[in-house]
């Protein structure tokens, strides 16, 4: 059975918070996820991957090239692979500099630190799974994650998603209590498969239509658009019925989206 992900009324429109507050602040840090309860998101959006260690850490790109300084650190560990490296080394990078001086010695986090110290922020999360067919077994291992960090399993403060539908149909089966989200824009006929386990369907913002949009509606899924910066853009969406925006900038789609 698929878990609601929203019980929001359809004129609400949800605030994702797409890597943090990611346009004034270091992505996939603690930095940037306080500042998006500072511009009023609801949720919060990261990427997990994981290290050679099996720990699990908050970064986007498979490498840790553009948001910490491994090359510096780590200077004969080309190409700088998450999954080549130990938590403990990881440990030793600045993933806030690339940001901004004013953001040194912003460490990447772990998943466990996140949730801890994001746990009384009253924001949801979208938790992206990044890449989990690099990290065979990682399913289960968010799942004990979160299963350590209970708050975070309350009705409609969590959805799981990844670009990787064969490891969300395995996230469900770990979890069938947590949301999922599927990203990418399935066809029309893939649509009834995917609403046996997916709560969520989110494409890129530009594949949008008010017709899939309610396609999907119509399969009991909700919607959610990225990566939206543009207030119009937002508008435009928002009259299509989406149920949420992943944008980088909270405080441009607050002055658009009333709080709920
Ligand atoms: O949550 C949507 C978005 O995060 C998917 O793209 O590349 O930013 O992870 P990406
Ligand atoms: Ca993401």
């Amino acid at each position: 059975a698929v878990v609601p992900a929203s019980a929001a009324a359809p004129s609400q429109t949800t605030v994702v918070a797409h890597r943090g507050a990611s346009a004034h602040a270091p992505e996939n840090t603690v930095a940037a996820f306080e500042l998006a309860r500072e511009q009023r998101a609801d949720m919060f959006e990261l990427d997990i991957q994981e290290t050679s260690d099996h720990e699990l850490v908050l970064v986007h790109d498979t490498t840790l090239a553009r948001t910490t300084d491994v090359e510096k650190v780590f200077p004969g560990r080309a190409p700088w692979k998450v999954g080549d490296l130990t938590l403990a080394e990881i440990r030793k990078l600045d993933a806030g500099s690339w940001f901004s001086w004013k953001y040194r010695d912003e460490p990447v986090p772990t998943l466990g630190e996140t949730l801890r110290a994001m746990s009384g922020s009253g924001l949801g999360l979208l938790l992206e799974i990044k890449a989990p067919r690099l990290y065979p077994g990682i399913e289960a291992r968010v799942a004990d994650e979160l299963r350590r960090n209970p708050s975070w399993l309350t009705p409609g403060r969590l959805v799981v998603q990844s670009f990787d539908w064969d490891s969300m149909r395995t996230f469900h089966q770990v979890m069938p209590q947590v949301p999922i989200g599927l990203l990418g824009t399935p066809t029309a006929a893939q649509l009834p498969d995917l609403a046996e386990f997916a709560s969520q369907i989110n494409p890129p913002h530009g594949d949008l239509t008010a017709e899939y949009v309610r396609r999907v509606h119509g399969h009991r899924m909700d919607v959610l658009a990225w990566t939206v910066d543009d207030p119009d853009t937002m508008r435009r969406l928002i009259s299509y019925r989406v149920d949420g925006v992943i944008t980088n900038r909270p405080d441009v789609a607050r002055g658009v989206i009333r709080p709920a």
